[in-house]
């Protein structure tokens, strides 16, 4: 009999609060395997760690026995593949990693899917899913006055990390394609919210303007990303695996599209009033522009009609009520934040900061 769900990547950022989001919306059992990189956490998930419809492996998804021991043992009627090497700058700084988790790693996974679905029933193999979770940045950079990305619009990849999932993308397609594997993609739109790991750059600009750090702006700051709560995207792929068209992608955005400069200024305006006693305030001051990310994409921005008008999705919070949401809670977290900002951390921000020249002081919107 099949039962639960099977995550990868479930103690990341977008992992661990779908898992939180699940099991607060009634969710079948789940098993989250994740390899615990740097980028996984199990403190995201300490609410959970006793329930008794919740177990956590430590494995890789290249580990191909592993994974397959996982689809025998749990039997699964659905797998969402959140596993992922997911940033951009240390895709540019070494890709290898990327090439072997985000490509390898879904290959693997597929492979393990594959032979697993084929040995279902009829009734379970009507029922069986494979959702992989991917980004908008595979449809590559739009000019000021473009359409945003719909479901058709070609892949053009500009960063190993985006060339990585395209990839993905690809396989995931001919796996449907070719072995008849029941998949569907959700293609989605910068995240941010609780959990998220301070290298991305909401909660970087959050931690560092608390500890009056600088706030590094790449180039001009006037790139655009169209940004959604994690929440939403987390009921958008509840929504997509309860009745969504197999073989199909679906786009996931929020319509919150924010040049990089205005998030950083609300960000700031927010930590102004809710740390009135900070010694940094006006938090503005701590803006620099620094040198720019090769190769880095101009805009994103997400038409999410088609998930709307057949799921019925829509996302809950606007970026201003999702956006206190997020530093109001990483306020309160400060001894997760200490935590994740330690050793590996640190080394990163060396790594990528300290040759980025500043090219100027106190970026104006
Ligand atoms: P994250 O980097 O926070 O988490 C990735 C998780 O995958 C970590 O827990 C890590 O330990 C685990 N992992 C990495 N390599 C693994 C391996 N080989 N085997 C098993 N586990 C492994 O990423 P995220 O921001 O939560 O993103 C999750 C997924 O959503 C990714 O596939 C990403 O491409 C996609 N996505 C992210 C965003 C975003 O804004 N963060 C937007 C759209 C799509
Ligand atoms: P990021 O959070 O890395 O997401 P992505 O590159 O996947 O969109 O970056 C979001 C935007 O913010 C992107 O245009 C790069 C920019 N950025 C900075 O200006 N400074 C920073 O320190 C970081 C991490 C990002």
């Amino acid at each position: 009999m099949m039962d639960g769900i099977l995550i990868t990547g479930g103690a990341g950022f977008i992992g661990s609060n779908f898992i939180l989001e699940w099991f607060a919306h009634g969710g079948a059992p789940l098993i989250n395997v994740d390899k615990l990189t740097y980028a996984g956490n199990l403190e995201n998930l300490t609410s959970v760690e006793g329930r008794s419809d919740y177990i956590f492996v430590q494995g890789d998804i290249c580990d191909a026995e592993l994974v397959a021991g996982l689809l025998q043992q749990y039997r699964p009627q659905a797998i969402i593949h959140f596993a992922a090497e997911s940033h951009v700058d240390r895709s540019i700084s070494g890709p290898e990693a990327f090439l072997r988790t985000n490509i390898d790693g879904t290959f693997t996974l597929l492979q393990a899917a594959r032979t697993y679905y084929d040995a279902l029933s009829a009734e379970e193999k009507t029922r069986f899913r494979f959702l992989h979770v991917s980004t908008d940045e595979v449809y590559g950079t739009l000019a000021p006055d473009d359409p945003a990305f719909h479901e058709e619009t070609p892949y053009s990849p500009n960063s190993p990390y985006a060339a990585s999932k395209a990839s993905s993308d690809h396989l995931v397609r001919a796996w449907f394609h070719t072995y008849g594997l029941p998949t569907i993609i959700t293609n989605c739109s910068n995240n941010y919210g609780p959990f998220q790991f301070p290298e991305k750059l909401i909660p970087l600009m959050i931690t560092h303007a608390l500890t009056g750090r600088p706030l590094p702006v790449y180039g001009d700051g006037l790139q655009i990303r169209d940004w959604l709560f994690a929440a939403d995207h987390c009921g958008a792929l509840r929504a997509v695996l309860e009745r969504g068209r197999v073989g199909e992608t679906y786009n996931v955005g929020g319509g919150n599209q924010r040049s990089n400069l205005e998030v950083v200024h609300t960000v700031c305006a927010l930590l102004d009033e809710l740390v009135p006693d900070s010694p940094y305030r006006p938090h503005t001051q701590l803006i620099r522009s620094v040198q720019d990310r090769p190769g880095h994409d101009r805009r994103y921005a997400i038409d999410a009609r088609k998930l709307e008008s057949e799921l019925g999705w829509r996302a809950n919070e606007s970026f201003e009520t999702g956006l206190r949401k997020t530093v109001e809670w990483y306020l309160a977290h400060a001894e997760w934040v200490e935590h994740v900002t330690t050793g590996a951390y640190q080394q990163w921000v060396t790594q990528n900061y300290s040759d980025r020249s500043v090219v100027s002081a106190g970026g104006s919107q």
